[in-house]
């Protein structure tokens, strides 16, 4: 019998997957890394992540991660407790584990193309350690073609074996989101593009077994990774369309929320319109560099793509929008925003998470210290080095300091602690004739009228 997954019948990784006798690697252990390896070691699994940061692993084998994603602490922490979760920087441990997950970053280049410089060194790394029998994933987010012209190649040379004959290949994009990562990963069904049948069944037996889903199978790697980038284009395009009519509905006096909650009963072939929530901003790791991705793509195949640049151009309007926003009410209220305290709440890119990567609220905090107002900055989620990558203003540690003898309350999170702590509360602290601006739109308006504040959201 050959070692390994790959090479085996299907009833064969039925039964080692069933009874999870393979293990699995995770390389590059950062945040799409650290969900799934706690995740699939949560469920049984002996995972190892693998990364070049020597703090990471040692982290994770403290039973510790900085990724602030909710609920991943516990599971990192209690999953190294009992042996099923650990990290190292040596490749070699991936002779104890059958399948391979690949989840380096992809970040963006300084011409918007995409650095894969990380893939390299992982396909070099892996190859170099690679045993017959192995099946390689490839989830990082990358432009098609990817996979088979520069992952696998570089993976063979390293390995002297064949894909397809010695080991397994496939691309399945990571589409969680995060925030709620923990529960999509079990949750989402995968798309499996791999380099032959055999990989492809190896994989959805795998997703089956560890993670309950289904997965959806296409042609080929390439298929797969054009799947990742649509539903990011999709995303983009979406929350654009969104942010312009709420810039509509702001002029008009109407709340773009009815229109949209209206809007989206209409079916239209077999679902219905869909048109997703306006905000002050879209930012972290994907949705401001895959629109990116495509149109390069785009550009490199004599393509002038309108609808990736589109999408990035009005989603960038949106801090600066926000801080106009503020300004008109400030105005009407009599007051000048150089000369108001302003609270700002939340400053990570998504509301009820702790990441500030390419976070837009860095745009209207900078806007605001520009003008020499008073500033606090309140965030329960951030830690305050994350916090130093987006204000060099210290953190207020409790809201109601922040708020105390505000002029403005600006929301540019939603984080559920903020819904917690009584509006009224809130108006008692604050200045008289106080602003309350949702910029994530995550308020009752009525309610906050209610307790004194004077209310705005995005588009109502
Ligand atoms: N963050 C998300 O929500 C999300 C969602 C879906 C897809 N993705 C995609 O998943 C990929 C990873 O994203 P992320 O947010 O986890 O990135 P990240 O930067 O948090 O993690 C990447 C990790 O890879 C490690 N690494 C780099 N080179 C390595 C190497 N040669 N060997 C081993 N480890 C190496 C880094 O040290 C880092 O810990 C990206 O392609 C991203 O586009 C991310």
């Amino acid at each position: 019998m050959p070692e390994g997954v790959f090479g085996r019948s299907d009833a064969e990784i039925d039964v080692l997957v069933r009874g999870m006798r393979s293990g699995i690697a995770v390389v590059g252990f950062g945040y799409i890394g650290t969900v799934i390896g706690a995740v699939l070691a949560d469920r049984g699994w002996p995972v190892t992540g693998i990364d070049v940061r020597q703090n990471v692993v040692e982290e994770i084998n403290l039973g510790k991660t900085t990724v602030p994603e909710p609920g991943l602490s516990e599971l990192v922490s209690d999953n190294v407790r009992v042996g099923r979760l650990r990290a190292t920087t040596d490749f070699g441990v991936l002779a104890e584990n059958d399948f391979v997950i690949v989840t380096v970053g992809t970040p963006l280049g300084s011409d918007f193309e995409p650095i894969v410089d990380d893939i390299k060194a992982a396909a070099r790394a892996v190859g170099e350690h690679l045993h017959p029998g192995h099946l390689v994933i490839l989830k990082s987010t990358v432009p098609p073609d990817t996979t088979e012209k520069l992952f696998r190649p570089i993976i063979e040379e390293a390995s002297g074996l064949r894909a397809g004959v010695d080991f397994g290949l496939a691309f399945c994009p990571e589409r969680v989101a995060e925030g709620q990562a923990i529960r999509e990963l079990t949750s989402l069904p995968i798309v499996v593009g791999a380099i032959d049948e055999r990989s492809a069944r190896a994989c959805a037996t795998l997703w089956r077994h560890a993670l309950g889903v289904d997965s959806v199978v296409v042609d080929d790697p390439r298929t797969a990774e054009m799947v990742k980038l649509a539903d990011n284009v999709w995303i983009d395009l979406n929350i654009a369309l969104a942010n312009e009519l709420a810039k509509l509905c702001d002029r008009l006096g109407i709340d773009v929320l009815q229109v949209i909650d209206a809007a989206n009963t209409m079916t239209k072939v077999n679902h219905n319109v869909n048109i997703l929530m306006p905000s002050m901003g879209v930012g972290g790791y994907c949705l401001t560099k895959d629109p990116w991705f495509v149109n390069h793509l785009g550009q490199s195949l004599g393509l002038e793509l309108a609808i990736p640049r589109t999408s990035r151009t009005v989603n960038e309007t949106m801090p600066a929008y926000t801080y106009g926003l503020l300004r008109q009410l400030l105005a009407e209220q009599g007051k000048a925003i150089e000369t108001s305290r302003i609270a700002v709440l939340g400053i990570a890119f998504k509301s009820n998470t702790g990441d500030c990567r390419l976070t837009p609220t860095k745009h209207v905090v900078a806007l605001l210290e520009q003008t020499g107002c008073e500033l606090a900055v309140h965030d329960p989620w951030v830690a305050d080095e994350e916090a130093l990558t987006v204000t060099k203003i210290p953190l207020t540690a409790n809201i109601e300091s922040a708020v105390e003898d505000a002029d403005a309350l600006v929301v540019l999170a939603g984080h559920r602690e903020f819904h917690q702590i009584p509006l009224v509360r809130l108006a008692d602290l604050a200045a008289a004739s106080c602003v309350f601006l949702d910029g994530r739109n995550s308020f009752d308006p009525a309610a906050v009228r209610a307790a004194g504040f004077v209310y705005k959201g995005i588009g109502r």
